[in-house]
């Protein structure tokens, strides 16, 4: 089965193709290198040990996406590609639109005209807005409060009129959590432009000395230590729900939403001191304003994915520092380190 990752060169997506290619896979990626490199295709083949067809090809280039259609016998897409950074999408906001809706809108006509009816797609917490308690089950009530997480509920809304107009579509929107870690080998992890803006590559750049401090955004909130708290999850766990995903979901027709979370809560100050477990120092972090936008807390009922997709996360907070820290450590500027 031949499976079209948009993104692959990205984070997520770079891992998700790995454990595809673990999993018997066939990997076509189509990615247009803005926040990643050809480093991260020749690492996915490095550690597969498969050469895969790779497409440096905007979204936003409907002749050159639908090229790869012609070129391949897709079964599946597993849709990653997008603009991700909240405050950037708040200066920004008609390129985060135009980027994530169109490239989506150009995607699903040309799978339509190609009969690929399989789509899986990023989404992302984010949906829940300001939810009210936690854990957050898939029936809440989705809410936005910044242009990227808007353009990620517009194009849930569309998949949605898009199954309702034609049966024949299989579409599964996954939530994600928080996704930190890196892959096992030290060879792959994330690679943010800049200065991050996540806290756990903060952290980890604070750690390789690249940055001085740790800025925690308030210690008021009504959470056990006051910091904020969220469901962080390893990265290649999250991969592996996708292969999950493919597997039960594939030519099942509908709209399935999961979230993709541990289910559990950790602190930002928890992080830092697992963080500071992992690489073996103390790191310096000074306590701020509580940073505009955030919420106390915010984690998954993950119980539908174990159920329907017979999926669970399996990698703890400890596991997932220490994977981020032997990438960080041994790749101090990322993919061109
Ligand atoms: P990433 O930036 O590392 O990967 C996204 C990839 O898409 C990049 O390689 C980028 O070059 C590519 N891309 C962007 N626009 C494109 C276009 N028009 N045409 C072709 N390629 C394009 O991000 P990631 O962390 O791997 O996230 C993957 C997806 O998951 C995104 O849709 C993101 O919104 C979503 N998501 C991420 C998180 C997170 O915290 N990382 C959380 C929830 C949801
Ligand atoms: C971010 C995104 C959100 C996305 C989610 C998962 C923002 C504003 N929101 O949220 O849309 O769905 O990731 O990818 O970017 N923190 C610090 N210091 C830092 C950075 C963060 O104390 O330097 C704290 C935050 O206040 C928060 C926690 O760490 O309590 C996690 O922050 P972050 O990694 O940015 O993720 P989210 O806030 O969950």
């Amino acid at each position: 089965m031949k499976i079209l990752v948009t993104g692959g060169a990205g984070y997520i997506g770079s891992h998700t193709c790995v454990e595809l290619l673990n999993a018997g896979y066939e990997v076509v990626i189509l990615d247009n290198l803005y926040n990643s490199c050809e480093k991260a295709v020749e690492t996915i083949e490095e550690l597969s040990g498969t050469k895969i067809p790779f497409y440096n090809v905007d979204l936003l280039d409907y002749d050159a996406t639908e090229k790869v259609f012609e070129e391949h016998k897709i079964d599946s897409v597993i849709h990653f590609a997008g603009l991700k950074a909240v405050g950037e999408s708040t200066r920004i906001p008609l390129k985060y639109y135009h980027n994530n809706i169109t490239g989506t809108l150009n995607l699903v006509d040309i799978m339509q005209k190609h009969g690929v009816y399989n789509l899986v797609f990023s989404s992302s917490a984010t949906v829940y807005g300001m939810p009210k308690t936690v854990p957050i089950t898939e029936d809440f009530p989705t809410s936005t409060t910044n242009p990227y997480g808007s353009t990620k509920l517009m194009i849930e809304n569309i998949l949605k009129d898009v199954y309702a107009a034609d049966n024949k579509w299989s579409i599964t929107l996954l939530r994600y959590f928080n996704p930190i870690g890196a892959h096992k080998s030290g060879k792959m992890g994330e690679d943010p432009k800049g200065i991050p803006n996540n806290l756990l590559p903060y952290v980890a750049q604070v750690a390789v000395g690249k940055l001085d401090c740790i800025h925690v955004f308030g210690n008021d909130y009504p959470t056990p230590d006051g910091t904020g708290v969220r469901d962080y999850i390893h990265v290649v766990d999250l991969a592996l729900g996708h292969v999950k995903a493919i597997e039960k979901k594939t030519g099942e027709t509908g709209v399935h939403i999961y979230n993709l979370g541990t289910g559990n809560g950790y602190s930002v100050l928890d992080v830092i001191h697992s963080f500071e477990k992992a690489c073996g120092k103390k790191l310096p972090y000074k306590i701020e304003a509580r940073r505009p936008g955030d919420i106390a807390q915010c984690y998954a009922d993950a119980s539908k994915a174990a159920a329907e997709l017979d999926w669970q996360a399996t990698r703890d907070i400890a596991e997932m520092c220490e994977d981020s820290w032997r990438w960080q450590s041994t790749h101090p500027n990322g993919f061109n380190s």
